[in-house]
């Protein structure tokens, strides 16, 4: 396939996940060039080859656990000084089902680490350049959980929750300079989290499970629309405005300076 011309960099976390590799393709034949990262380099480096014989494009790999402070800021730093960059998707996100008085330190450690830290850190590093040159796209992958927490995703779904808070902070400071905040919210659609999570992916009602092709063509097509928020099976977007509406009545009704009438 001909090389397409270039759009920028797009950096990919968790690019090589059964979401990320997928995502990652559809990038790079739309145009961009990729740096992809995640924990192992092995398969980074076959995926890398794999999208550039099928799409011309150039692709980088960067391997970094991103629960590691230090290789974390090495990443953030070269992300930093690279005026190239134009898109980053925040899709490494794992998770751990277990009740919440079993869970280890280390799971905790390393969700939060991943999913609230690295993906803030990440954020924090790209958004500089983004502002100077007026333009940019940041994706954050959150989860349908962020905003009904399962019992024994608690971390996660705390984790995810942080995702859709912090997307929203950065929307509203950025959308005016030319910078789309994209917030994804996956349902199920991809066996291999669940697994890795401790969550028999078959014990999913099949008519809950989205096709994982189906759900990246979704979400491609989202950021072809430059939507800021992703809902791939959601049928009637009405449903988000409304909760977005009632989020910001339950605010205006708690900014008094009197207590509720039921605590007097
Ligand atoms: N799949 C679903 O049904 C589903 C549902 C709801 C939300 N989501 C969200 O969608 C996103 C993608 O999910 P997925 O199904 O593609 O996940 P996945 O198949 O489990 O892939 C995980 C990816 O993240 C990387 N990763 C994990 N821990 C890392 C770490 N400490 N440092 C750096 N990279 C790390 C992995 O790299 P290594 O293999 O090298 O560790 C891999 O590339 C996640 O944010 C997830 O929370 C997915």
């Amino acid at each position: 396939m001909a090389k397409k011309e270039t759009r920028g960099i797009a950096v990919v976390t968790g690019a090589t996940g059964a979401i990320g590799q997928l995502y990652a393709e559809g990038l790079a034949e739309r145009g961009y060039t990729l740096l992809l990262s995640a924990k192992s380099r092995e398969p980074l480096e076959e995926l890398s080859e794999s999208i550039t014989r099928k799409t011309g494009q150039k692709v980088e790999v960067s391997p970094a656990d991103l629960a590691d402070h230090n290789a974390l800021h090495d990443f953030c730093a070269r992300l930093a000084a690279d005026r190239d960059i134009s898109l980053l998707a925040n899709i490494a996100g794992p998770a751990v089902f277990c009740p919440f008085t079993t869970i280890s330190s280390g799971q905790i450690d390393t969700t939060i680490a991943v999913n609230v830290s690295a993906m803030t850190h990440l954020c924090r590093s790209v958004v500089e350049g983004f502002v100077a040159r007026g333009r940019g796209t940041i994706v954050n992958f959150a989860s349908m959980l962020a905003f009904r927490p399962w019992a024994e995703f608690n971390v996660h779904s705390a984790s995810k929750a942080f995702a859709v808070a912090l997307s929203q902070s950065l929307q509203a400071q950025l959308r005016h300079k030319g910078i789309l905040v994209q917030v994804v919210t996956p349902t199920a659609c991809a066996r291999q989290f669940w697994e890795n999570a401790g969550f028999p992916f078959d014990y999913l009602p099949p008519d809950a499970v989205m096709n994982r092709d189906d759900f990246v063509a979704a979400v491609l097509r989202a950021l072809d629309l430059k939507e800021e928020w992703v809902f791939p099976s959601l049928d009637d977007p009405v449903t988000w405005t409304q909760f977005e509406a009632t989020r910001i009545r339950l605010v205006q009704g708690m900014m008094h300076n009197v207590p509720a009438s039921r605590y007097r």
